[in-house]
C-alpha cells in the first residue's frame, strides 16, 4: 500500500456485546493501528449491534456520504444466528470482489482450519471497497496484515488514481 495515497478508511465493528458496552472493541483498535501504520486516515469508526439494517445504513453512509476509499468490518461473519455482516455487505454491493475474501480464507486456513467457518465477503459500492474481517483481534491481524499491501493497487484502480492493470508499469517491466 502506498502511504502517500493517504487512503480514507471507515471501520465498522459488528458486535452485540461491544455495542452494549459489555466487551471492549479490541478488534476495531487492531484495524485502526494497522491501517494507520500503512499511511491511511481513519474517517469513522462505529460499533453496531448485529442488526442487518443498521449495518447496511452505516455502509451506505460511509460509501455515499463520507465517500471513504475502504471500509473494513470486523465481526458477524460466523454461524451464530445473529451474524449478518456478509448479508448486509452484499445487500449494498454494486459489484462483488470475491478474490479478497478468498485470499483471506486461503491464508487463514494455513493458521487454523476454523477459517473455513468465516462467511466473510468483499465487494464494491461506487468507488468504495468493502472487506469483511472476522471478529477476533487475532483473526483480524492475521487477515488484514496478509492483504493490506495488495489492497493499495486495487484502491488505486477503483478510485482512478491509477490506470487498469493492462497498462500498468509493472507489466511493462516484466515485458509480458
Ligand atoms: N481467521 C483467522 N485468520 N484466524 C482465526 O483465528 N477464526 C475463525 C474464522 N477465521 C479465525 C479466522 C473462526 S473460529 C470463526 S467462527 C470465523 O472466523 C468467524 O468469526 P466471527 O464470527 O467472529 O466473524
Amino acid at each position: 500500500m502506498s502511504p502517500e495515497n493517504n487512503y480514507r478508511v471507515g471501520i465498522i465493528t459488528s458486535s452485540d456485546s461491544c455495542a452494549a458496552g459489555e466487551r471492549e472493541d479490541i478488534s476495531g483498535k487492531v484495524i485502526k493501528e494497522i491501517v494507520i501504520s500503512n499511511g491511511c486516515r481513519v474517517e469513522s469508526h462505529s460499533i453496531l449491534p448485529d442488526e442487518q439494517e443498521l449495518i447496511e445504513q452505516e455502509l451506505e453512509r460511509l460509501c455515499d456520504t463520507v465517500k471513504v476509499d475502504l471500509i473494513l468490518t470486523t465481526g458477524g461473519t460466523g454461524f451464530s444466528p445473529r451474524d449478518c455482516t456478509p448479508e448486509a455487505t452484499l445487500a449494498v454491493a454494486h459489484r462483488i470482489a470475491p478474490g479478497i475474501a478468498e485470499a483471506i480464507r486461503q491464508h487463514s486456513m494455513t493458521i487454523t482450519k476454523r477459517a473455513m467457518l468465516s462467511r466473510a465477503v468483499s465487494a464494491i459500492r461506487g468507488k468504495t471497497l468493502i472487506v469483511n474481517l472476522p471478529g477476533s483481534p487475532k483473526a483480524v491481524r492475521e487477515s488484514l496484515e496478509y492483504i493490506i499491501d495488495e489492497l493499495g493497487h486495487g484502491l488505486d484502480i477503483l478510485t482512478g488514481r491509477d490506470g487498469s492493470c493492462a497498462d500498468h508499469k509493472d507489466t511493462e517491466k516484466l515485458k509480458i
